[in-house]
């Protein structure tokens, strides 16, 4: 199954999406994970995508094409992905069509309150990428390789809304372009991790059918 996770940031793609993944036994296409591996390595891509990804703006489009359309040709993807984070323009969603059709896209609808709150609480394994939240942390490292916890560069309050405004503008038309398509199926994004799977899997079962 061929499937994307949309919404706001912070509305929890990363995490559900990962969830869903391992249950399906297909890859989790994560292109802020990506694009936060190319610039700790130092790639051209890393390099040029860190002035856009450190302020909260979107990485010009022909760049995140070039990057999905050679990860989806990977032997992993040919039994279906998760897209997290990818397309995120109404560019990038035309340009996906015309060499992938998805089959599902979940979107995860919540409000600009609880994004700031669950963004600016949110920390990262260093080593490993693993996503935590404060009001849930049972350890000062992480729990799946130990490494140390640390606060996303654009996790900073001025740059949580400038993410926000960005979605608001250039990633929410989305909606009405699959919703049009008929692929689009909404779950609460407030919903706590474990309602909010539950519901995701019983849609999934339902386009599964
Ligand atoms: P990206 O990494 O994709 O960031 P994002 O879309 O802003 O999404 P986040 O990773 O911040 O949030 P999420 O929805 O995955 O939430 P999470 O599960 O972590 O992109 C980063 C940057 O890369 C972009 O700004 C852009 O510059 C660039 N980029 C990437 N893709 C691009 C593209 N296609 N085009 C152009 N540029 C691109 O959860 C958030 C927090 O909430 C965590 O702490 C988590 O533990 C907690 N949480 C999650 N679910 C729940 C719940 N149900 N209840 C309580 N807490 C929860």
């Amino acid at each position: 199954m061929k499937i994307l996770f949309l919404g706001p940031p912070g509305a929890g793609k990363g995490t559900q999406a990962d969830m869903v993944a391992r249950k399906l036994g297909i890859p989790q296409i994560s292109t802020g994970a990506i694009l936060r591996e190319a610039m700790k390595a130092g790639t051209p891509v890393g390099l040029d995508a860190k002035s856009y990804v450190d302020s909260g703006l979107l990485v010009p489009d022909d760049v995140m094409i070039a990057l999905v359309r050679e990860r989806l040709t990977e032997p992993d993807c040919t039994r279906g992905f998760i897209l997290d984070g990818f397309p995120r323009t109404l560019e990038q969603a035309k340009i996906l069509d015309g060499f992938c059709k998805l089959d599902l896209v979940i979107d995860l609808v919540i409000s600009d309150e609880a994004i700031v709150h669950r963004l600016t609480g949110r920390r990262v394994c260093a080593d490993c990428g693993a996503t935590y939240h404060i009001d849930r942390l049972t350890s000062d490292t992480c729990l799946k390789c130990s490494g140390a916890l640390i606060i996303r560069q654009d996790d900073a309050p001025e740059t949580v809304l400038n993410r926000l405004e960005v979605y608001h503008r250039q990633t929410a038309p989305l909606e009405t372009y699959y919703t049009q398509m008929d692929l689009l199926r909404e779950v609460d994004g407030a919903l706590s991790l474990e309602d909010g799977f539950t519901a995701i899997d019983s849609i999934l079962r339902t386009a599964g059918e």
